[in-house]
């Protein structure tokens, strides 16, 4: 571990803005901001159910995931052409350069697009004509992992699957969100275990609001390789043992969880306990246009919230990029760039 020497609490908020880090956890959709929902509705004759951009921000006071998911599976509704998945990609992409994020793992819902009548090719082409501008423009390493509605039933992900199959070079893996509780992980046993078979990596959202269960059967019936969220593995001990044992990825979002009641307050929050633990949290936006900030932002409150330390900070950055899916040689890059820049704010102390 690279031995991190303390910053003055004043220079903290700097050095957690300039790390390079990775974000694990984002779903492009739930990057749409307002403003964009709107000029994207007017652009494609779409009707919204909302008067203006000030009423429909005002509408994001959320109680639960389900109070949050009605709300933006509306919003992206206004999604059709392939420009405009290119274009919401490109504003976050823009945002994470801004909050030096070097590698961003990106989640999309395919289903959500589908049902509507939009091709798969129209999603995805935009989509991945986004990251790789980001590459070259950017110089931000980004990849698609293509999500399973777990409300839906397993033959939908199935279908979903085949529609995707002419595009696998186009994701590099898969995951599992929307509501969970009543939508065990092991209800999607089948597709996991062909997903595997393709040679896509696995994840899933586990542990948000259900039970530490979920956790268990993520990993032993899907097999996934990184948790989405998981902070409610902090109430089963043999499953913290575990997770630290193994040191399986947790991509942790506190504003999101915040915002969706999961804890009553940021200063609530769990994470300082996964970290203690030594377990290989990560922090993550989620859903930011939704939940109030950005990968920054939420390094920021996060921090203040719970007084975490220079160490959290290099752990937090570090377990990112140590847990995202990019090749070896581009992760020793980042490590270096990393500890580079703790050693820059330690040296303008002295
Ligand atoms: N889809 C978008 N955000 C989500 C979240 N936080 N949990 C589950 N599904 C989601
Ligand atoms: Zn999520």
């Amino acid at each position: 571990m690279f031995k991190v020497h303390p910053v003055p609490a004043h220079r903290l908020p700097e050095l957690l803005r300039a790390m390079p880090k990775a974000e694990l956890h984002i779903h492009i959709e739930g990057s749409l901001e307002p403003e964009m929902i709107f000029a994207l509705a007017r652009r494609n004759g779409v009707a919204l159910p909302y008067a203006s951009v000030e009423a429909l921000r005002a509408a994001y006071a959320f109680t639960d995931l389900q109070s949050f998911l009605d709300i933006y599976y509306a919003g992206a509704s206004v999604l059709l052409k392939e420009q405009d998945f290119f274009d919401m990609a490109w504003a976050y992409f823009e945002k994470a350069a801004a909050d030096n994020v070097v590698r961003a793992e990106l989640f999309f819902d395919p289903q959500t697009h589908t049902a509507r009548g939009v091709p798969m090719a129209v999603v995805i082409n935009g989509l991945h004509r986004a990251c790789v501008d980001a590459g070259s423009q950017l110089g931000i390493s980004a990849d698609l992992i293509l999500c399973f509605l777990r409300h839906l039933s397993e033959e939908d992900a199935f279908a979903t699957l085949e529609q995707a199959l002419p595009f696998r070079d186009r994701f590099i893996g898969v995951g599992l969100d929307s509501s969970e509780v009543g939508h065990p992980p092991e209800k999607f046993a089948r597709v996991f275990a062909r997903c595997a078979e393709l040679g896509l990596h696995l994840v899933a959202h586990a542990g948000e609001e259900g039970p530490p269960a979920y956790i268990w059967s993520a990993l032993d019936v899907l097999k996934v390789e990184r948790i989405d969220h998981g902070v409610q593995s902090a109430k089963d001990p043999a499953l913290m043992a575990r997770l630290a044992k193994e040191r399986t990825p947790l991509t942790v979002c506190p504003l999101s969880n915040q915002k969706l009641c999961v804890f009553p307050d940021l200063k609530d929050h769990n994470l300082r306990t996964l970290l203690d633990a030594g377990l290989c949290a990560t922090l993550n936006s989620d859903d930011p246009a939704y939940f109030g900030g950005y990968l920054n932002e939420n390094f920021l409150q996060t921090f203040a919230a719970l007084h975490l330390s220079t160490q959290h900070a290099w752990t937090l950055a570090h377990n990112s990029i140590e847990a995202s899916f990019a090749p070896a040689v581009d992760k020793q890059r980042w490590t270096h760039q990393l500890n580079q820049t703790f050693e820059r704010f330690v040296e303008h102390d002295y």
